[in-house]
């Protein structure tokens, strides 16, 4: 006997006026699904559907294979989403089941789990999670009856008196999964929106004389979804002081907080500052006694101690401790920086590891290389990794000393403690201990300026 969670995501997102499906529009960087995903695992769910529909080939991009999901073909409501994923559902008609709506990325475990327990301990076919909003319109409203409810009226529907309520439906229920299979047939699209609507479940369940109840989150933030622009980007600042309330509490710094956006699923240890115009996303760890910004970007980067990163950007990399890196630098993904580096302003790493306390000042473009320990890149060196089809890789010895301006064409290898003179365009590989130059030698023409400058005067005079 297990537990389902179906996600509700195929909505069109007509009034977030947007192409993508609404589920994807982002809270602090990241797609409102991830959120409820989250949830469920958090909560230990143990089969998770994705019911999809508009966009669905984006959503399938995104979820990379990684849920089962169900096709709804025509938007005909919720309960019609519901009833898309019936097939999976009835494989286990002994357990309970979530339904949540992908488009409200607060529900939290603690509710989640919370509201099971209410579910289980009252003998309930259907709990519905519900809150009390100040401003609950566009919500479906609860109406209570003696001992549980009796109906969710949607806005659309409700009598002037119903409009009162303020108890609203979070669109998150625990359904026991036989009652709501037994009833979800039963949906009949009766209403001002001429839609399914998976409300109607309550009053279905009710007459077949089993219970029905409301479990009241603590949190009334759980319930809030986002249906158009002005929501999401109330959502958005909700959950961005909160994120950082939760760092403040774990010692992290924040001197202001202006542009600072930090996704939930970042961690940042004691005693790092964090500067303005910081956007750390995805799954970013940042260590202790870090100073992070002003104005970085950093994705799914893993950064160690005491790290100065001062405008940069990072993706997908990794960053080791006391390494200091900027002004103007990106880390492109698969970099790996170990401890003690220094990354001056205007460097671009990619793909490349660089070993401890090397030196790579300014101006320097670093890809699919090997750059080992104690190494001196000088500035305006360029690996030439790409020749136009294929890409190659370039080794640098330990300790090292690459002269400014060196262009290193790959394959290329330049051996421990090696050499290599400024201006050059290194072809082939340079042995440990070697210096190499490849470039013209210096030609003087004595005097040469001088003359010319002769010249001209006396021309200019002759002119007179
Ligand atoms: C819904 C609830 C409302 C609740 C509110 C909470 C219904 C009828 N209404 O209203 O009681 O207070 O959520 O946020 O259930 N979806 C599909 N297929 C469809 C229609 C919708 O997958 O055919 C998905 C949407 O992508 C969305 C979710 O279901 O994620 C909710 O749909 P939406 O249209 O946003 O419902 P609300 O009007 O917000
Ligand atoms: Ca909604």
């Amino acid at each position: 006997m297990a537990d389902n969670a179906v996600i509700l995501a195929a909505g069109y997102g007509k009034r977030m006026k947007t192409d993508i499906p609404k589920v994807l529009c982002e809270v602090l960087e990241t797609p409102m699904i991830r959120w409820v995903l989250n949830a469920c695992e958090a909560a230990g769910v143990e089969n998770i559907y994705v019911v999809k529909g508009y966009g669905a080939e984006m959503l399938d991009e995104y979820l990379g294979g990684k849920y089962e999901t169900v096709m709804q073909k025509e938007r005909l409501g919720t309960g019609h989403a519901v009833m898309q994923a019936m097939e999976l559902l009835k494989k286990d008609p002994d357990g309970n089941t979530l339904v949540l709506c992908g488009d409200a990325p607060f529900m939290d475990k603690e509710t989640i789990s919370a509201a099971l327990e209410a579910h289980r301990s009252q003998g309930n076919a259907v709990t519905v999670v519900t809150a009390e909003l100040d401003e609950p319109f566009g919500y479906g409203r609860i109406v209570r009856s003696e001992n549980g409810i009796s109906a969710i009226v949607e806005e659309k529907d409700a009598t002037a008196e119903q409009k009162k309520i303020k108890e609203v439906s979070s669109s998150c229920y625990w359904f026991s999964t036989k009652a709501l299979c037994d009833v979800l047939p039963e949906i009949t699209a009766n209403n001002a929106q001429g839609e399914y609507y998976l409300t109607d479940c309550v009053e279905l369940i009710l007459k077949k004389g089993l219970r029905a109840s409301a479990y009241i989150a603590d949190d009334p933030k759980v319930v809030m979804g986002a249906n158009d622009r002005r929501a999401l980007l109330e959502l958005n600042e909700i959950a961005r002081r909160d994120v950082i309330g939760k760092h403040l509490d774990n010692g992290v710094e924040f001197v202001c907080t202006d542009g600072i956006i930090i996704s939930p699923e970042v961690s940042i240890g004691q005693g790092t500052k964090i500067l303005p115009g910081v956007i750390l996303r995805g799954k970013t760890f940042i260590g202790s006694n870090c100073v992070i910004g002003p104005n970085c970007i950093i994705e799914d980067t893993a950064v160690g101690n005491g790290v100065v990163l001062n405008n940069v950007q990072a993706y997908q990399s990794v960053v080791l401790d006391n390494a200091k890196i900027g002004p103007f630098v990106q880390l492109r993904p698969g970099t790996h920086i170990d401890e003690g580096v220094k990354i001056g302003d205007f460097v671009e790493i990619k793909n490349s590891t660089i070993g401890k306390k090397t030196a790579i000042s300014h101006l320097t473009y670093v890809g699919d290389s090997e750059v080992g320990e104690n190494v001196n890149m000088g500035g305006g060196c360029v690996t030439c990794n790409y020749d136009g089809e294929r890409k190659f890789k370039t080794v640098i010895g330990n300790n090292a000393f690459i002269g400014c301006n060196t262009n290193l064409v790959a394959p290329v290898t330049i051996g421990e403690g090696a050499y290599t003179a400024a201006g050059s365009t290194i072809t082939s590989d340079v042995p440990s201990g070697a210096l190499a130059i490849e470039r013209g030698r210096t030609t003087i023409k004595q005097d040469y300026a001088v003359k010319k400058l002769k010249a001209r005067t006396d021309k200019f005079k002759n002119s007179q």
